[in-house]
């Protein structure tokens, strides 16, 4: 069986995460200054963020990497079509055997500190240790990662792929970064709204799939990844896990 053609998520969000233009907008002037900097993002998915950055800053330069090669070529046809091109860079790459060929000014890790791979339960750690390795000298690292908004009850565990120990509170993830050297110089946190937006935008395709191929003989698994999605996210996560964007400088 051929599996389905599902619509890419690029087509219904902006970003690949729960996050407003307005916020991008101020995430972007938190990590100034930007002038000849260069960017890197890891796991950029579509790169929106990174190509916004360096839409804001003439002189910067970019590289993402990212392991999915439709997102890639998502991420150059849009570099093109803003006449970012000869400034960015992209590579379709496991970020975990992927060496950079210069350091990072500015180094984007959002919602992708699973790229250098390991236990989940590490992943967190993992992300600050590695990114410093990529890192010049006073660099700084925006860290799009999850947190416990509020205790997550046993039921929620329950009803959703992401154990307790994977997340920390906000004040814990702060700390971490610390403890791993940088110094915290903004925090945010994706809204309901913000998350909202990007999980319905991961259910729409599929829902239009869905009434678009009543009878189909993928419709019953396609459904069966709806409805579980849309268990984790009303059972589980929603109002319970947080997304923080921590502006961090590194020494
Ligand atoms: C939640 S998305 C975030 C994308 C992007 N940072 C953004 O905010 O729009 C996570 C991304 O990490 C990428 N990814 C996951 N593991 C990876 C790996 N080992 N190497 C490279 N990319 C990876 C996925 O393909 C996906 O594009």
């Amino acid at each position: 069986m051929t599996p389905p053609e599902i619509a890419p998520l690029h087509e219904d969000l902006t970003f690949h995460g729960p996050l407003s233009e307005e916020r991008a907008a101020r995430l972007i002037r938190s990590l100034a200054p930007l002038d000849g900097a260069h960017v890197v993002d890891v796991g950029c998915g579509w790169a929106e963020f990174l190509l916004r950055t360096l839409d804001a800053a003439r002189t910067a330069t970019g590289t993402g990497v990212d392991r999915d090669a439709k997102a890639i070529a998502h991420a150059e046809a849009s570099a093109g079509a803003r006449d970012l091109a000869d400034r960015v860079r992209f590579q379709v790459a496991d970020v975990s055997g992927w060496r950079p060929d210069r350091p990072a000014d500015v180094l984007i890790v959002n919602g992708a500190s699973q790229v250098w791979g390991g236990d989940p339960l590490h992943h967190t750690a993992n992300a600050l240790t590695e990114a410093r390795k990529l890192l010049a000298p006073r660099g700084r690292l925006l860290l799009g990662e999850g947190f416990w908004e509020r205790e997550p009850s046993e039921a929620q565990l329950a009803a959703m792929p992401v154990p307790r120990a994977q997340y920390r509170s906000l004040a814990d993830l702060v700390d971490l970064a610390h403890a791993h050297g940088y110094r915290l110089v903004a925090v945010e946190q994706a809204n309901q709204d913000e998350w909202d937006v990007f999980e319905n935008g991961h259910a729409l395709a599929w829902e239009r799939w869905l009434r678009d191929h009543p009878g189909s003989e993928h419709a019953a698994e396609i459904r069966a990844t709806a409805d579980t999605q849309r268990d984790y996210r009303l059972r589980g996560w929603r109002g319970t896990m947080g997304l923080a964007y921590l502006t961090l400088q590194a020494p």
